[in-house]
């Protein structure tokens, strides 16, 4: 049985369902990770829980030690990694509460500490990101969701913003004419970095809202997380049934 470790993101700091067996504190050389890892049964699988924002939701997207997370899964025996991201829907058919399961980035971050390969190296590495995503494990969610009649998007291109602050229309306008389809502020270097350590990891992204610009609505928290809620229910059912087939 391979070792799965679910990151979760803003509307998913729990899964319903997870029975809790044990809280792990993991030291790691870079730092502290968003928390203990929280290991428990999700439909009678082990697996490792992780949010990524700590258990209250307090850690912003650009603070995130995103190495001492990744770090601490891979010490703990992970090999592959679902990641929960809340975006904004650029594409049209990406509305709120879609989910989507992404297959290419742009990375539009900056400042943010995005590799393992920095210091005390016998030789320069460079880790092939051509598609960086785990394509076994995206095939494996999108069978899941078929299988079951679960709704999801099967591709797009995850721009990864800076934040805290959402964009402007003129920078979604920008995003789209670069070919992202839907844009979130934690793919990245978590992808990166997950691929640096080889585990295998792919993205499930709920649309908490239309990108800036794309709706009429105001983008307040209450506004994201009433439409969160909705998709994440969807994502904790897909995910639930996802675990047996990959474990
Ligand atoms: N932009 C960036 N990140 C997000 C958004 C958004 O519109 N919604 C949720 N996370």
């Amino acid at each position: 049985m391979t070792k799965i470790a679910i990151i979760g993101g803003t509307g998913l700091a729990s899964i319903t369902g997870f029975e809790i067996t044990g809280r792990e504190i993991v030291q790691t050389p870079y730092g502290e990770p968003s928390g203990p890892l929280v290991q428990g049964l999700l439909a009678n699988h082990e697996v490792y829980f992780l949010p990524r924002h700590g258990a209250g939701h307090t850690i912003p997207p650009h603070k995130i030690n995103y190495r001492a997370n990744i770090w601490a899964l891979k010490q703990a025996g992970v090999e592959q990694v679902i990641a929960v991201n809340a975006v904004g829907g650029i594409r049209k058919d990406m509305q709120p509460a879609a989910l989507i399961v992404p297959n290419q980035i742009i990375d539009y971050t900056v400042g943010r500490t995005n590799t393992f390969f920095e210091e005390g190296l016998k030789q320069v590495v460079h880790i092939d990101f051509t598609d960086p995503f785990c394509e076994k494990l995206r095939a494996s969610i999108i069978q899941t969701a078929e299988e079951h009649s679960i709704n999801v998007i099967k591709e797009g291109t995850y721009a990864a913003t800076q934040g805290p602050r959402l964009e402007t229309a003129a920078e979604i306008n920008r995003l789209e004419n670069d070919g992202c389809h839907l844009v979130g502020m934690t793919c990245m270097p978590e992808a990166a970095l997950a691929r640096e350590q080889e585990l295998c990891y792919a993205s499930l992204s709920v649309v908490a809202n239309l990108a800036a610009g794309r709706g009429t609505e105001e983008l307040t928290m209450e506004v994201i997380e009433k439409n969160l809620n909705m998709g994440m229910e969807r994502a904790r059912k897909l995910i639930e049934l996802v675990i047996p087939s990959i474990s």
